[in-house]
C-alpha cells in the first residue's frame, strides 16, 4: 500500500538541522516527520500516510495508557560510502514486529506497509542522518481505543519516527560498568521477554535507577527462577569470550532475539569462530573471571551496535573484565562497515 506523501510545510530550517546534527544525543533529536497508519478489527489497515511530526490526540481512558497495550523496533538508517541511502536487515525487524504483535494481541504489520513505511520516511528525512552517524527509526504500534475493559483493543495505530543517532552511550563503545541486578527480574517464562514491548522495559527500570546510584551504565538480569542465569541487559543483549577464543551468548527464551546479537552469531560462525547459545549463571561468570578464562564481555544491540564491558558491578563486589578486547572491536568495525556498504556482508543485510 502506497504510503500518502505531505510533506512539513515548515521543516526545521537547514543551519538549526546542522546545529543539531553536531553530537546529538541518543533520543533527544525528532526529525521533520512521522508515518502514521490506522488498523481496526472492522476494516483492517487503512493506507499509511507521512507527514509533519506533530503530537497524538488521545483520550485519557485510551487503553494503552492503562494495560499498556504496545510494542516497538528499533532500526538505523546510514548514508553509505557511495551516497546511497541504507537499512540493515529491515526483514528482521519486520517479522519481529510480527512476533511482539502475536504475543501482544495486536494485528500483523504486512511487510509491505512497515517497509514502505520506514523508506518513505527515510526518504523525507534523509537531510537528517548525521555525517558520522546514523538515523535511528522506531517503528511502533499502540492500541487507540477508548475502553477500559481488560480485552485485545479494536483500533491500533502503527507509526514511525525516526531520530538522529551518535553513541548510544556518553562514555562510548569501551569501558561500559554493569550493574548485576540480583532483587528484581525481567521476564520470566511465558511472559513477554522475547516481544519488543514498554512493559519489559519498564520493569527494568527500577533496577536501572539502582544501577545510576552505583555508576553503571547499564542493568544485567538474571532469571527469574532465582538460579541465576545470566538473561541480557535492560536494553541490548550480551556476548562472553574465552581465552581459549570460544564466543557464547545466553540462549533464547525469555530474552529478546536481537538483531545485531543474531547478525554478531551469523559472522561469527561463517568465520569459523566457536560460538554458542547456552544457559550461563552468574555464579559460573564469577569462576570463570576467578580463574582468568574471560577474555572479553560486550553487549550489543540497535542502539548500541557494539560496546566493551569493563566492570561488573554487585551486591557484595564487583567483576573487573579490564579494557576493551580485540574482538567486541573488530566486530563493530564489521558490522559499521556493513552498515555503510564499505564492507560487504551477507547477501540482503543492507538493503
Ligand atoms: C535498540 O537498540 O534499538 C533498542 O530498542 C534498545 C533501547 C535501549 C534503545
Amino acid at each position: 500500500m502506497a504510503v500518502k506523501v505531505t510533506l512539513n510545510p515548515e521543516p526545521v530550517a537547514e543551519a538549526e538541522r546542522e546545529k543539531l546534527l553536531e553530537a546529538p544525543v541518543f533520543g533527544t533529536v525528532f526529525t521533520d516527520h512521522m508515518v502514521t497508519a490506522v488498523w481496526t478489527r472492522a476494516g483492517g489497515w487503512e493506507q499509511p500516510e507521512l507527514g509533519p511530526r506533530r503530537p497524538f490526540a488521545i483520550q485519557p481512558e485510551n487503553a494503552v495508557f492503562h494495560y499498556g497495550q504496545q510494542l516497538f523496533e528499533g532500526m538505523k538508517a546510514y548514508r553509505g560510502v557511495d551516497g546511497a541511502l541504507r537499512l540493515f536487515r529491515p526483514d528482521q525487524n519486520a517479522a519481529r514486529m510480527n512476533r511482539s504483535a502475536l504475543r501482544m494481541a495486536m494485528p500483523q504489520v504486512p511487510e509491505e506497509l512497515f517497509r514502505e513505511s520506514v523508506e518513505a520516511l527515510v526518504r523525507a528525512d534523509k537531510n537528517w542522518i548525521p555525517g558520522q552517524g546514523s538515523l535511528y527509526l522506531r517503528p511502533f504500534m499502540f492500541a487507540d481505543e477508548s475502553f477500559l475493559g481488560v480485552r485485545p483493543a479494536d483500533r491500533c495505530i502503527f507509526c514511525v519516527i525516526a531520530a538522529p543517532a551518535g553513541d548510544y552511550f556518553k562514555s562510548g563503545a569501551a569501558g561500559l560498568s554493569v550493574w548485576v541486578e540480583q532483587e528484581t527480574t525481567r521476564a520470566a517464562p511465558g511472559g513477554t521477554g522475547e516481544a519488543k514491548c514498554g512493559g519489559n522495559y519498564a520493569g527494568s527500570l527500577h533496577a536501572q535507577t539502582r544501577a545510576y546510584e552505583e555508576g553503571c551504565a547499564q542493568v544485567l538480569f538474571l532469571s527469574a527462577d532465582g538460579s541465576g542465569q545470566i538473561e541480557e541487559l535492560g536494553g541490548m543483549n550480551i556476548f562472553f569470550v574465552k581465552k581459549d577464543g570460544s564466543v557464547f551468548t545466553p540462549a533464547l527464551g525469555t530474552i529478546l532475539p536481537g538483531i545485531t546479537r543474531a547478525s554478531i552469531l551469523a559472522l561469527l560462525r561463517a568465520e569459523g569462530t566457536p560460538v554458542s547459545e547456552i544457559s550461563y549463571h552468574f555464579d559460573e561468570l564469577k569462576a570463570d573471571v576467578a580463574a582468568g578464562e574471560i577474555a572479553e564481555v560486550f553487549v550489543c544491540g540497535t542502539a548500541a551496535i557494539i560496546a566493551s564491558v569493563s566492570r561488573l558491578k554487585f551486591d557484595g563486589g564487583a567483576l573487573e573484565i579490564g579494557e576493551p578486547g580485540p574482538l567486541a572491536a573488530r566486530l563493530r568495525a564489521t558490522l559499521s562497515g556493513i552498515y555503510t556498504g564499505a564492507v560487504e556482508g551477507p547477501q540482503g543485510w543492507s538493503v
